[in-house]
């Protein structure tokens, strides 16, 4: 990757978002703390984490031996359901910002549904940390049509993403519809599908032709959707792979081609426990 601040941003609800950001779930210990560090010298200025990743404290050493003012990167944490009460929900933001050593956050989700707590109250204690200062912007994840529409009704703050598993194997364009409609923007989790998408042969051959490998061609796809991504790597060379997804373009005959590697049980990460039938 070329200079800092070379990761175009997409806007949602006039709020700018860098397009590829560094997952970090299952990063641990040492590898966690180089690999935000290495990102943010190569130019990354978003970073993925959450309470439940329990590396907050990794990433925020990161972030702060990388020397890049505060300012410059885009950090996004999430809460998990376990504290969606008003009083836990709170507490939790707290936690997560003592952990990465972080004032505000730039954007702080609802990492899943959780249909035991009626959302009015847990979207009006996200809201509260809002104007209390903890985050500058909120969001949700693993949010259906339904409970999208359900959330932009009950929030009394903008509403700024929906992150969701995102990659070509997976038809997501109802979801991604409905983000669309209130300019929510849409976050790719599991982009290049844990991997797998190295071994597809479509993006492979398409890669070939623009001298990019199919995890690039992958990423492209998303991007050139203004889809966020967050792939995450434990490889310091594949930080670069990861973000040069800039300096090449997909004809739309391939990005047709492409969206059709896309299937009903694309899902890998696993919805059973999220009481996601309540919801659709
Ligand atoms: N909101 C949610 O509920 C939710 C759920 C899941 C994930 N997420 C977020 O999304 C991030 C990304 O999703 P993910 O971690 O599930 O999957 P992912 O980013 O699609 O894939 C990560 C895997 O791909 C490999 N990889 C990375 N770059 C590669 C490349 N250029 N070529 C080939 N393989 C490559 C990595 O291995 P190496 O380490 O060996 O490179 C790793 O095994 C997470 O880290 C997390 O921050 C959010």
């Amino acid at each position: 990757m070329s200079a800092a601040g070379a990761i175009p941003s997409v806007a949602a609800n006039a709020v700018k978002i860098p397009l590829v950001g560094l997952g970090t779930w299952d990063l641990r210990g040492r590898t966690c703390v180089r690999m935000v560090e290495q990102a943010l010298r190569l130019g990354y200025r978003h970073i993925d984490t959450a309470e439940m990743y329990d590396n907050e404290r990794e990433v925020g050493e990161g972030l702060h031996a990388s020397g890049v003012k505060r300012g410059e990167v885009f950090v996004t944490t999430k809460v998990w359901p376990s504290h969606f009460a008003p009083r836990e929900l709170e507490r939790a933001a707290r936690d997560s910002l003592a952990r990465l050593r972080l004032r505000e956050v730039d954007l702080l989700l609802l990492h899943w549904p959780n249909p035991q707590i009626p959302l009015a109250d847990t979207l009006g204690a996200l809201c509260k940390v809002k104007r209390d200062g903890l985050a500058r912007h909120i969001g949700v994840s693993n949010f259906t049509v339904k409970l999208v529409e359900e959330a932009v009704r009950l929030s009394t703050e903008p509403l700024i993403c929906n992150q969701i598993e995102c990659h070509p194997f997976l038809d997501q364009s109802k979801v991604i519809a409905a983000c669309r409609k209130h300019d929510m923007a849409v976050v790719a989790y599991s982009p290049i599908a844990r991997g797998s998408a190295r071994n597809d042969k479509l993006l492979a051959r398409i890669g070939a032709a623009h001298g990019k490998t199919a995890a690039q061609v992958c990423l492209r796809f998303l991007v050139q959707q203004d889809i966020v991504v967050i792939p995450r790597t434990s490889k310091e060379q594949r930080l670069s792979e990861n973000a040069g997804v800039f300096d090449f373009s997909l004809s739309a005959a391939e990005m047709r081609e492409i969206a059709g590697l896309a299937h009903r049980d694309g899902r890998i990460v696993d919805w059973s426990y999220s009481g996601r039938a309540q919801w659709d």
